[in-house]
């Protein structure tokens, strides 16, 4: 029966969602797949890290304030040192993204490569600026680079290119793809102003204190850059993605829309011209006979055109850190049962 040694790099919402489904999941994968695993290091930047060769107690773990508690075996001196000695076969990189360069998360990754682990990630920051060299280098070492819950948390986005379309070419998409946008555009139909929205939605947690990096279509640019750059192998960088955030729709514009039956959404597209690609985030007015129309809160959705099916469409309901986890786990399984 295979044993997986598994390491947990940033243990925040969707670490511990990712723990605790690993917890659940542990019969499912050990009858179904013959899969078992111990989580041999988990490290974060300021609650310790802990790295124990012989299995970590992830339930003391979800409850430790400070990991470095948990073991008596000498602690890695910094998160590179932690991603050497944990002697795991499977990392996964879940520290903050950092939208301007993709670091620390790309050097992590290419340690974790050089050392033959398989690496997971829901970070779409080396997804964007390191795509092609990771890729690159986990083909040399014989390893997986996954990152399914970068675009639509647990959605078989990446996957379906990967496995069950094979030969497709993805001519264009449309989405929406940012919950938090989705959610103060919800809470705008329903009278509130911006500013209220985007305090609901930093109440709920899903919008930071400086909430610009969604309002302002960044995170739906970097979104739209992963699948540009992924799914139709043309690189391309969030800053090249034609944007405009929300930040100008008014309550008359909402009005006028609701009288005309519509709706307002940040619709982020992309489409092949010639041999390149147009890419934008723009906010459109959607009627009912869209699909984009019914897509409410934080949920989201994509429509993929290809040459071979048409338009195939993908909903996600509500999604949040468990199904985020449920994209790390998904990897996990098809990288070590590929
Ligand atoms: N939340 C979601 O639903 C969601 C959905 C899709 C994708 N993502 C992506 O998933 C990643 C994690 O998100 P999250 O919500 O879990 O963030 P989070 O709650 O802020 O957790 C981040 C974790 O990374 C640790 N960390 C920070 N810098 C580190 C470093 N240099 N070395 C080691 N550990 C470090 C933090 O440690 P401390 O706590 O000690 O600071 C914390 O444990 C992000 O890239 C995010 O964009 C999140």
């Amino acid at each position: 029966m295979p044993h997986y040694k598994l390491a947990f790099l940033g243990f925040g919402n969707v670490g511990k969602a990712l723990a605790k489904l690993f917890l659940e999941k542990r019969r499912d994968l050990q009858v179904r797949y013959n899969l078992t695993f111990t989580v041999t290091g988990i490290a974060t930047g300021r609650h310790g890290m802990v790295i124990a060769t012989d299995g970590i107690d992830l339930e003391r773990a979800l409850e430790a304030d400070d990991l470095s508690k948990l073991s008596d075996e000498p602690i890695a001196m910094d998160t590179s040192d932690f991603i050497r000695k944990c002697k795991a076969d499977v990392l996964f990189e879940n520290t903050p993204v950092n939208y301007q360069d993709g670091q620390p998360a790309i050097r992590h990754i290419e340690i974790a490569l050089e050392n033959g682990m398989h690496v997971i990630t829901a970070n779409k920051g080396p997804v964007v600026h390191a795509y092609r060299s990771l890729k690159t280098q986990a083909e040399k070492m014989g390893r997986k680079f996954y990152f399914e819950s970068t675009v639509m948390d647990g959605a078989p986005v990446f996957a379906l290119f990967r496995s069950a379309l094979p030969a497709a070419q993805l001519l264009s998409f449309r989405g929406v793809l940012n919950s938090t946008t989705n959610m103060i555009l919800t809470r705008m139909e329903a009278r509130e102003s911006f500013e209220q929205a985007v305090a609901y939605c930093q109440r709920i947690g899903i919008a930071e204190t400086d909430p610009s990096g969604d309002v302002d279509g960044w995170d739906a640019a970097v979104k739209v850059a992963a699948l540009v750059t992924v799914l139709m192998d043309v690189p391309l960088k969030p800053q090249e993605v034609e944007r405009i955030g929300i930040r100008d729709i008014t309550q008359e514009q909402m009005e006028l829309a609701r009288r005309e039956g519509k709706r307002w959404k940040l619709v982020c597209s992309a489409r092949r011209v010639g041999g390149d690609v147009q890419a934008q985030v723009f906010p459109e007015l959607v009627g009912i006979d869209s699909a984009m129309y019914r897509v409410e809160g934080t949920s989201s959705i994509i429509q993929l055109k290809t040459d071979v099916l048409g338009m195939l469409t993908l909903v996600e309901d509500d999604p949040g850190p468990h199904t985020t986890a449920y994209g790390l786990l998904a990897d996990f399984v098809n990288a070590v049962t590929a």
